[in-house]
């Protein structure tokens, strides 16, 4: 909870997201399909452990997490051998990927706090998620306004908008495809 309070500027609230929100979220996901899973700002892992609860077993799950202190707790947590955690940015998540063999995603989830990135950057960012899903992958994003929802539609075909009041704060879902 700390880290919540001190580092809001990138953690971007003050709690953990709800189960419900998580919920929300791994709906989207169709685990029979799915073989690689990309979560950007797991924090605390509500959304990691409800996905790895689903996940199937020859799929692989990676995470990038900036924060050291969430990244060394969730190390400590969660051993299984599908999850491979990132003390990382999602800034270098497409190098990263490229660099291990992995082309195209079949979910990123991601809970980073978009409005915190300046100028360019989320362009930049949004850019390598797009490149990341390909034709059949998506892209899964929350945020507690609809402030980049303008931007959604401009790079993505398809948004489909969900919302959820039993978050704090309040949570708007994105679900994303090329
Ligand atoms: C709003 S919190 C969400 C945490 C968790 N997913 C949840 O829903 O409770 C945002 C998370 O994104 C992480 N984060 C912020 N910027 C990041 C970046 N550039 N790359 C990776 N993680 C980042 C923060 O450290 C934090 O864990």
């Amino acid at each position: 909870m700390y880290q919540f309070f001190k580092g809001a500027q990138t953690v971007g609230s003050f709690f953990p997201s709800t189960p419900i929100l998580a919920s929300k979220i791994v709906k989207h996901i169709d685990f029979s399909s799915a073989k690689l899973i990309v979560e950007v700002g797991p924090g605390t892992g509500v959304f990691t452990r409800k996905i790895l609860k689903k996940l199937s077993k020859n799929a692989v799950f990676i995470a990038f997490e900036l924060n050291e202190k969430f990244y060394n707790k969730l190390k400590i947590d969660i051993i299984d051998p599908r999850f491979v955690l990132i003390n990382g940015s999602a800034e270098d998540l497409q190098t990263y990927l490229v660099q291990n063999g992995y082309l195209e995603v079949d979910y990123l989830i991601s809970s980073i706090p978009l409005s915190n990135f300046k100028g360019k950057k989320i362009v930049t960012l949004l850019h390598s998620f797009r490149d990341l899903i390909g034709e059949k992958g998506t892209f899964i994003q929350f945020q507690y306004s609809f402030n980049q929802k303008r931007l959604f539609h401009k790079m993505f075909s398809k948004v489909l908008m969900d919302f959820t009041q039993f978050n704090i704060p309040p949570a708007f879902i994105y679900v994303c495809k090329n």
